[in-house]
């Protein structure tokens, strides 16, 4: 879901288009807008379609006057109430004085809408969020300040809510957040409300998070509430995402650019914590608190780079690591010295969030996210920034790639510090490091080459196997993940010793097993099972693989962790794997920015 809410001079209608097209990653099924007309009616238009179609619905709409500079509008991913017209937000009050749209989940809805019909509010569609409205509108009846009615509507909410609330009477609007994520920003243009700052990034060059329990009545003069009391306006910060971020350029599309960055995103984390020691060595410069076991909760794209670094702290340091799931937290048990990392690239991610309620709050949590304004940043005892950029595609890239290189360099320099690694070491593994974006660039080059015919050759295959072993096993569920995403193919990743016990038996003619190829002898009994069986393998690894991307041994012969990568495993290996997805999914037709089911961050569980 997403919110965008303006204030400006003229007409706010292409305001909120142009930022309703800009959410769009943020997956939907619906989608509507709310503009005050001169005569103090609120003129709303819903659809189930695109933006595109809600853009063209809009122009076409009769107008009854002109329409101001007031107005708010939403994308709606549907998880309480169907997917209907009357379902999408902006929701009305009775009088349809009032007009909100509120992300998160009310989980008090049941019984506030049940005395409110008691007390004779009509409502007029199934979804949680209609209540606000009528909150709102009863709490006007007492006393006529919005800001007010507002503050003691989301008093009486359990649940999370990020909501912007205009009233159609005099233009005025309220934005409240708490549980979700939402940013406030003023620039020559107006005032803006929206869910993510690069939403707003080309009108507003600094910004403002409203923290959880804030109240904020936008105008002339904004005035801040925090839990129930007026606060001065916090001081904004500027915006990290400069429009220029999330342009296309001369990509083809979004995950081509974003594909074609992490050289550079790589570079920049690299600079950012390796410097010079007196002696000319280079050194990893993050802090991590002390911990004697670690466990990684995450979801997704994210899970996988948490598997990446759970394995650095597993062979590195010999600290007992869990990698959990964060919808099955239930059944974790945390030892005692256990610190939570907390992988999620939006930071808005329910089932993270959700997965640290029910952790035991004794155990630090350290959050590693694209999004340090996140909920989670915000809900975390210290933050990581991954510091990857706007990820505007709905298939994670880039952002992988830099959780997974800060979360390692992280790692490496806490075991440094608690003695579990030798400096001489860690140095070596961080010095390779700083090769990984010229393998990344190589890998990319010889990927374009090879990768489009040999995803015409697969691409009329109904599955695809993705094998991988020890530290490649990750990067084999991450490519597995992509072709998901991104073509609706079924891929399944295993690790290859486990061929023989199961997922062998779906290998025949033709099928396509994909074998990231680190370098490990014992992964060609599993190629020749599966060629025995008739199935076509693409192994990316080294020099004589069909795509060679991988660094092997003869390049890390200074390195003291044995025939293999590093502990890390083949990093540059995700760029052949995330190719092979996307031209996949363009060879079958398939938008791969904006895959449908998908969204970028999923924020309802
Ligand atoms: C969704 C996305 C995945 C992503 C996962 C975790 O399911 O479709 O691509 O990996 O969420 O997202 P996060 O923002 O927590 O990293």
């Amino acid at each position: 879901c997403g919110i965008i809410a303006a204030r400006v001079a003229d007409d706010a209608t292409p305001f909120l288009l142009d930022g309703l097209g800009r959410m769009e990653y943020r997956g939907y099924d619906s989608v509507g807008i709310a503009v005050r007309s001169a005569a103090g009616r609120i003129e709303t238009v819903r659809s189930v379609a695109r933006v595109d179609d809600l853009r063209a619905l809009a122009a076409t709409a009769p107008a009854a006057d002109a329409v101001t500079g007031v107005g708010i509008a939403h994308t709606r991913w549907a998880t309480r109430g169907t997917v209907r017209e009357e379902n999408a937000h902006p929701h009305a009050d009775c009088s349809r004085r009032i007009s909100v749209v509120h992300n998160g989940t009310i989980e008090n809805a049941d019984r506030l809408r049940t005395t409110l019909e008691r007390q004779g509010h009509v409502f007029r569609s199934d979804v949680d969020s209609e209540v606000i409205g009528h909150l709102v509108e009863r709490a006007l009846r007492v006393d006529p300040d919005l800001m007010l009615a507002v503050q003691i509507a989301v008093a009486q909410l359990e649940g999370s809510w990020a909501l912007v609330v205009l009233d159609a009477r005099d233009g005025r609007m309220v934005a409240a957040a708490d549980g979700s994520p939402l940013v406030a920003a003023r620039s020559t243009r107006g005032d803006f409300v929206a869910s993510d700052v690069g939403t707003i990034a080309e009108w507003c060059e600094t910004f403002v998070p409203l923290r959880d329990g804030d109240v904020v009545e936008l105008g002339e003069a904004w005035s801040w509430s925090s839990e129930g009391i007026a606060v001065p306006v916090p001081f904004p910060t500027a915006s990290p995402f400069a429009q220029t971020a999330v342009d296309l350029g001369a990509h083809p599309d979004h995950m081509a650019k974003e594909i074609d960055e992490q050289p550079g995103v790589v570079a920049d984390v690299l600079a950012r914590v390796r410097h010079r020691t007196a002696d000319g060595s280079t050194w990893v410069g993050l802090g991590l608190p002390p911990f004697d076991r670690l466990a990684v909760v995450a979801c997704g794209t994210s899970l996988h780079a948490g598997q990446v670094i759970a394995n650095t702290v597993r062979s590195l340091g010999g600290v007992p690591t869990d990698t959990v799931v964060a919808s099955e937290v239930e059944h974790v048990v945390l030892g005692p010295g256990t610190l939570v990392l907390a992988i999620s690239q939006s930071g808005e991610t329910a089932d993270v969030l959700r997965a640290l309620d029910r952790l035991d709050d004794r155990h630090p949590v350290l959050a590693l996210t694209n999004h340090v304004h996140s909920s989670l940043a915000r809900r975390a005892d210290a933050v990581l920034d991954c510091h990857a950029g706007p990820e505007v595609g709905v298939a994670a890239t880039k952002s992988f790639t830099a959780q997974v290189v800060v979360g390692v360099t992280a790692v490496v320099s806490a075991l440094v510090a608690s003695g579990r690694l030798e400096p001489s070491r860690a140095v070596a593994l961080v010095d390779d490091l700083a090769r990984l974006p010229e393998r990344m660039a190589a890998a990319a080059v010889v990927a374009a080459d090879r990768v489009p015919l040999l995803a015409a050759t697969v691409r009329d295959a109904p599955g695809f196997l993705f094998l991988g072993r020890g530290p490649g096993l990750p990067y084999a569920a991450e490519g597995a993940l992509k072709v998901k995403e991104l073509s609706y193919r079924w891929a399944e990743a295993s690790p290859a010793g486990e061929l023989k016990h199961g997922p062998l038996a779906l290998v025949d003619d033709g099928t396509p097993v994909v074998v990231v190829d680190h370098g490990d002898p014992r992964l060609q009994s599993a190629i020749a099972e599966v060629r025995a069986r008739g199935g076509f393998v693409v192994t990316i690894g080294g020099a004589g693989s069909d795509v060679p991307a991988v660094a092997r041994p003869a390049d890390a012969t200074d390195l003291a962790w044995g025939r293999s990568v590093a502990p890390w495993g083949p990093i540059e290996a995700v760029v052949p794997l995330q190719m092979l997805a996307r031209e996949l999914a363009l060879q079958l037709g398939c938008d791969v920015d904006k895959p449908h089911d998908r969204a970028r961050s999923v924020t309802v569980r």
